[in-house]
């Protein structure tokens, strides 16, 4: 798998080797089916291709970062929500896609792997879901925040583990973040629920 798409998969798997919270939730399969998937750019990609790779991150993160941005123009960038839900600037700024997964670019049933950006700034409001996910940070830093714990700002090489049916928000300050996460379990394509804000009690 020497085109970009390949050299994306190839990337995602070492550096989920490389991160011990990932390598030891699950591997990525070595050569998984591929899919025939349109590509479907989004607005973010303008600032993913100027802020990233930001030179913060190494290694195997470093990699998948030009990896990701090397076949940006072949992904199939998904939004998922609607403006209501999380506004139009959130939209105009993130994207994310299904690498591996039952509808991913890379077919597997059993696991998803899917990677997602967020401009500075930016807000994902508290959600849950049934799947069990561990997310790492690939370039850039951000915030998590999940019940029964304290928020806390992550950086490249960072992850953060998030139980089935944990609440967990993300939000980004000064800097972009790309991210790589891992889920297994039940529900692995359920949209989260997203959940009443919680600084405001305004409903979302
Ligand atoms: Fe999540």
């Amino acid at each position: 798998m020497t085109d970009p798409l390949g050299r994306l998969y190839g990337a995602a798997r070492a550096f989920v080797g490389a991160t011990p919270a990932l390598a030891a939730f699950r591997d990525l399969p070595e050569a998984p089916d591929r899919a025939d998937k349109a590509p479907n750019p989004v607005p973010a990609l303008v600032q993913l291709a100027r802020d990233v790779p930001s030179g913060a991150a190494s290694g195997a993160g470093a990699a998948l970062a030009e990896a990701v941005v090397g076949a940006a123009d072949r992904i199939d960038w998904l939004l998922t929500y609607t403006e209501d839900q999380v506004g139009a600037d959130f939209l105009a700024r993130y994207g994310w896609f299904e690498l591996l997964g039952p509808t991913g670019h890379f077919r597997t049933d059993d696991l998803v792997a899917f990677v997602a950006y967020w401009g500075p700034g930016l807000r994902y409001p508290w959600h849950r879901h049934a799947a069990e996910e561990v997310y790492a940070v690939i370039d850039g830093g951000c915030v998590f925040e999940a019940e029964g714990r304290p928020a806390r700002a992550v950086t490249a090489g960072d992850t953060s583990h998030h139980a089935p049916w944990q609440a967990h928000a993300l939000r980004t300050v000064d800097q972009p973040v790309l991210t790589l996460a891992l889920h297994a379990g039940e529900g692995l394509n359920d949209v989260p629920e997203l959940l009443p804000d919680r600084e405001t009690g305004a409903p979302r």
